[in-house]
Parts: C-alpha cells; structure tokens; sequence
C-alpha cells in the first residue's frame, strides 16, 4: 500500500510485472493523473471517476445507505434497483461528499523542526497547516503521520458536497449471496451502485442547489472490456483504513490468540440468536437485516484471521522478521541493543496490558450490541433535552428511528446471552476489569435485569402522548440510569489505560524506525501501514490453493450465478426479469473468449476495509474492475500478506457494464462513457 508520491522507488519493479505507465501517470500535481478520477467516497469508501460528466462509479454497499433513504414500500430502490433515466431524476443525498486529492507532500524535516523545538505534534501540524496556506474552494488540509511519526505529510483535498445518486441494480444482484457469501470465493456479486458529482455553474464545489451543473472533469478513467488473464498485472487505486503489519510479535499473537477469539465469541452469541428469530419472523427479519450484515462481517472477517494466521505460520514469519531486526541492529549500529531492549520492553507491556484490553474489548462488544442500553441512552438525551428546555423533535426521531428497529424481546435473549458471559469471565478471571457486582446488583434490584416486564415496560411508541408525560415515563424507567452507569465505568477503565498505550504507541515510532534501517540495508522497501490516506497497491491477477488438493479458479461467470439461485431465498433469489436476460445470454461485447459472462476475478492486491470501491486498473491504468472483498483465508493480510493466500475480490467491470446496458437499459450512461479500443 505505497503513497502515490513514493511509486518512483516502485516503479521498475512495477514494469518488471507488466505495467506499461511511468509513476507519473498514476500520480501527478501538475499534469493530468490517474489520481485525478479518484475519490474518497464519503469519507468511508472509495470511488472513481469514469466520464467526463462526473459519473462515479462505487460499491452498493458503499452507496447502500443512500439507496435506502429514497426507497420507500412503493419504490423499493433496494428490492428493484434505480436507475435515473435522466439527469434531473438523479437523487440528491444529503450530507454525501466526495473528496479529491489535489496535492500530497512530504512535510517530515519541518514537522521535525517544530516537534525538535519542544512542540506537541498537535502544535506541530497546526503550525504546518498555518504556513501552507491553501486557495481555493472547499479545500482542506491535513498533515497526517506515517511509519507511526518517521514520516509525515500534507494531504490537500477538495470536497463536493452535492453527489447525486444516478443507478443501483437490484440487491439480488448488488448484494447476491449477502452474508453467506459475504468474504468468500467463488463469489458472483454484482457489487456496484453510480452517483454523479454536481457543481455550481463556474465547476466550482457546492453544496445541493438546482442551479449546479454535472461535473466537468478532466481526466475520467477509461474502461476497458479486453478483460485480464493470470499474471496479469493489476493495480488498486483508493482509501484503505488501517493495517498493522510491523507490530511486535506478540502483539499480534494477543490479538489473534486472545482478543479475536473474545470477539468472535460473543458475536457468536448476538448471530446466532438474531439468525433464528430472522428465520421465523419476516418483521425481525426486516428489522435486524442491516445490524446482522454489519455484525457478521466482522466475525467472520476475524474467523478468517485466526484460521489463516495459523495455516500459513503467520506469527513465525512475523517472528523472524524481528528477529532479523534485533540481529541486524545487534551486529551493526552504536546503540547496539536498543532494539534488543525495545521488543523486551513492548513485551512486558504485551502482557501487562492484556487483561485491561481484554476487559475494555468487552465494554466493546457488548455495549453496542445490548439495544436496552441504546434505549437508555437515547431516552437521558430526550430527558437531558427537557430539562435544558431543548425542543424534542430531534431526540425524540431518533429514539423513533432505533424503535422502529427493535425487538425488545429478541434483545432481552440475546443481551441476556452477553451479560451472561460477561459476568462468567469476570467472576472466573478475577483480574479482568467487569462491573460483576454492578451487572449483579442490577440484576437484583430490577428482579432480574432480564426480567421480561423490563424490556415489556420499556414507554416504547409512546410518544404521541404529551411530551412531558413522555420524559417522566422515560426518566422513571428502571432501566433509565443503565447507560450513564456503564458509560462512567467504562471511562474510567479507558482512562487507566490510556497512559499504557500512549507508552507502547511511542515504542512503535522507535520500532519502526529500526525496522526500516535494518530492511533498506537489505535493499528492501517498506510499506507504510495504511491510515485511511491514499495508497496504491500492486499485484497479479490469479487463484489460489486454500487448502491441500483444492485450487480456487481466478475467475467466476454468470454460470455460477444461476447455479447458485434459490427461488425465495433471501440472499440467493434473482428477480425473473434479470434472471430471463442471463438465460438469454446476449452477452454482446461483454462477453469473455469462450462467450461467458465474466462476473468476479481475485488478484494479490493487498487492500484492507476503506478500499471498498477502489478501481482495479490493468498496465495501461484503464479500469478492469471493481474492488469490494477479500477471500476469507487471507484475511489475515491486515497483519501479515502471504502472497500465496491473500486475494483481493473485485466485480468484472464488463459484468457492470452489462447490468447497466443489456439488463437496465441505461443507454445514457454507457454513450457517456470512453471505452479503450
Ligand atoms: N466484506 C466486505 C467488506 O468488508 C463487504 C461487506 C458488505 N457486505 C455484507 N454482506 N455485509 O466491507
Ligand atoms: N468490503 C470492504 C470495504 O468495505 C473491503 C474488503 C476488505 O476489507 O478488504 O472496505
């Protein structure tokens, strides 16, 4: 995951592998780039540009939320899919933006000026940011630190604020296989969604007005229908969130041996409760769908890190490269042993922290998923509200929007579950910080904090009743005080270990600083961890072995989609109509040269969380592709990349295109597109 301002050190490497550009066409300040297309999609996803109109191209799953809010019974963007048939039809979304890179320079030696002259780092960027002073509209600028404080640089971007929804397929096809498919190879989803970028009149950034025109941009993506072949070279352009592949070894064995399984173990819990209700009851199915997603992404994200850390010795490769730091700086620097003396000291800290993270990754897990605390807090904002004489109408929607989402009994069982877990490890490990006697004591004084009448009394829906008759039942509520009393427990438990962190982050800048040195000694590069900042990734195009005697194709096809239909089934149903334009197979220029569809293809491109929706591009910088997924067994790769099991998933772009032409029939969205010859 390399800056773009340091490709030039890659760039010989990246030719020997196939690509046919120099570092400068992929980024540039000056000249038109591919940086130009990129955008930070909402600040939590990546997009592309792909015609001189502004047309951009991102997940459904980064667009889901925006999909949703225009959706209602009557049209069900979610169900049918939308696609504008012109551009006043476009939705606008309310508080969506996209940001443009303009420019990203290395500020190290003046950052190191100012911290040398006894400045906090936070003084340190404000006074960067005060002598590099921007023009312009809508810009911002940022200086952010890399190789944990050895490097650091100024970000300067532009946002547009008005980003028009343009096209969405359905979800059984943005979002076929759902969860049960979700991280996993052979995947068949058509993981896309279209927004357009408006500006004002004179192409400056604005927020949403009817006056704002379509962007005009300079230097769209070109795409191409030519279609990739194994070994073929690859290139991800986008916004990853964060790795940490350079923390000491037993860092990450805590991480994977003792923290991941806590995890795991208690979404466990919450899943597998919610999946049997979901099953039986269409209302909770509806209801639960969208925090079932989220919290099964993670879990089984995690699930994939245990099991591939430990298939491909993860943590003894990981081992070896320290040991080959320590060795190097043993055998070669004045401060012999200083880096000897830094893993001995991260080590002691590794398991003096321990049990203060595991109990803080409890508060974690629980407090979010325990939705009678939600109501808690939701309900002292609406009392806190009343009583500083704040109009209602805000917190009191926002406690309607989580009702219309709650099952107060389906939470009594499965909350029941966690806080039940929760007290067993804390009276089975006495040293881990859990509130048993709180979580005891309420128990006792509510008559069971589980007690049916609990959740039953909750003044749920209650609200048309006269506002202050609503904030007395809320305030009298026995369950009223459950989110204020944990908060301050769990504040209290942050900020003992707060100063230990701090302590072991200021290690990790020494660290890697050796690091470095000891492999640019050995004629290696080093990638910086990813910090949700602007990278691009390199890698070919291939399957993989997972397992002995098995072998995963580096492509799928629309074959695969209609094996994998299941009439009626909520993740693997296809609506009849797209289903008849696959029978038909009119694949026209989309198809692959044995006449398939293509649908999904995997590279060893390492990307993380954040590169959602990030452009595959093949040697040229033409777009192949649609970044969305990982493969489960490389997981893993936020640690450790084993190039022989970490994959990247990304739509085919030609099977994009043909949802857009062939099954939409958007004509004026493919005429406005550059296609390469
Ligand atoms: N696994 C992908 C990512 O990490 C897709 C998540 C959305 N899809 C889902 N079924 N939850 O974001
Ligand atoms: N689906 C992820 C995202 O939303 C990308 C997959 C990954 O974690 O690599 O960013």
């Amino acid at each position: 995951m390399w800056l773009p301002i340091n490709l030039e050190g890659q760039e010989s490497n990246m030719v020997a592998k196939g690509m046919k550009m120099s570092a400068s066409d992929i980024y540039s300040v000056n000249n038109g780039s591919l940086k130009d297309a990129i955008v930070h999609f909402g600040g939590f996803c990546t997009g592309e540009v792909i015609s001189s109109k502004g047309l951009v191209l991102t997940n459904h799953h980064c667009g889901y939320s925006a999909i949703q809010s225009h959706s209602s019974i009557d049209d069900d963007y979610l169900k049918d899919g939308f696609w504008a048939l012109s551009e006043e039809m476009e939705k606008p979304n309310d508080g969506l933006y996209v940001d443009f890179i303009v420019s990203i320079e290395d500020v190290s030696n003046e950052v190191l000026v100012y911290l040398d002259s006894g400045m906090t780092e936070k003084e340190a960027f404000k006074a960067v940011l005060n002598s590099h002073q921007t023009q312009g509209l809508a810009m911002r600028s940022e200086v952010r630190s890399i190789y944990y404080g050895n490097q650091f640089i100024l970000i300067v971007s532009q946002r547009f604020s008005d980003v028009r929804l343009v096209g969405a397929p359905p979800s059984a096809v943005g979002k076929f296989g759902a969860d049960t498919d979700n991280w996993v190879w052979p995947r068949h989803t058509g993981d896309f969604s279209m927004f357009r970028i408006y500006t004002a009149p004179d192409g400056s950034p604005s927020e949403y007005s009817n006056k704002n025109i379509p962007m005009v941009s300079k230097n769209p993506l070109t795409i191409s229908l030519s279609g990739v072949n194994e070994g073929d070279f690859s290139m991800i352009y986008g916004f990853p969130g964060r790795t940490t592949s350079y923390l000491p070894v037993n860092e990450v064995a805590q991480q994977i041996n003792t923290m991941l399984p806590i995890r795991v173990k208690l979404r466990d819990i919450v899943l597998s409760t919610w999946d049997s209700a979901m099953r039986l009851d269409p209302m909770i199915k509806i209801q639960y769908a969208s925090k079932y997603a989220s919290v099964s992404n993670g879990w089984k994200k995690w699930i994939g890190q245990m099991e591939g850390m430990s298939a491909s010795y993860g943590l003894d490769t990981l081992r070896y490269r320290q040991e080959q730091v320590v060795k190097y700086h043993s055998a070669n620097h004045d401060d012999a042993f200083r880096a000897l003396d830094l893993v001995e000291e991260f080590n002691n800290q590794i398991s003096f922290l321990e049990k203060e993270r595991q109990s803080v990754l409890y508060y974690q897990e629980i407090l979010p998923r325990w939705g009678l605390l939600r109501w808690s807090r939701l309900a002292n904002d609406i009392v806190n509200d009343s009583d500083n004489k704040v109009d209602l109408v805000k917190s009191i929607k926002v406690l309607k929007d989580f009702e219309r989402n709650y099952n107060p009994e389906l939470d009594r069982r499965a909350s029941k579950g966690l806080i039940n877990s929760w007290i067993e490890a804390g009276l089975k490990d006495t040293l881990l910080n859990v509130p048993v006697k709180y979580l005891m004591e309420t128990s006792a004084f509510m008559q069971g904090l589980f007690n049916k009448d609990l959740y039953d009394s909750l003044p749920i829906k209650s609200h048309d009743k006269l506002d202050s008759i609503f904030v007395e039942q809320c305030r009298n509520h026995l369950a009223f005080n459950l989110w204020p009393d944990l908060l301050s427990q769990y504040r209290e438990l942050i900020a003992k270990t707060r100063q230990k962190e701090i302590k072991f982050k200021s290690g990790m800048k020494e660290w890697m600083r050796l690091y470095m040195i000891a492999n640019n000694s050995r004629g290696r590069d080093v990638a910086p961890d990813a910090n949700s900042s602007m990278r691009v990734s390199w890698g070919e195009i291939g399957g993989f072995s997972p397992k002995d005697g098995k072998r995963y194709n580096y492509k799928t096809t629309a074959k695969g989609i209609l094996e994998k239909y299941i009439p009626g089934d909520y993740e693997f149903d296809l609506p009849s109509d797209f289903r008849m334009k696959l029978e038909s197979m009119d694949y026209g220029k989309y198809a692959d040269e044995d006449g398939e569809l293509p649908v999904c293809f995997l590279a060893a491109n390492h990307t993380t969380g954040g590169n959602s929706g990030s452009p595959a591009l093949n040697s040229k910088g033409h777009l192949i592709g649609l970044n969305f997924d990982r493969v489960w067994e490389g997981t893993m790769s936020d640690f450790y990349f084993a190039p022989e099991r970490c994959r990247n998933i990304m739509v085919d772009v030609r099977y994009i295109m043909w949802v857009v032409d062939k099954y939409a029939g958007a004509d004026r969205l493919i005429s406005e597109i550059n296609f390469a010859n």
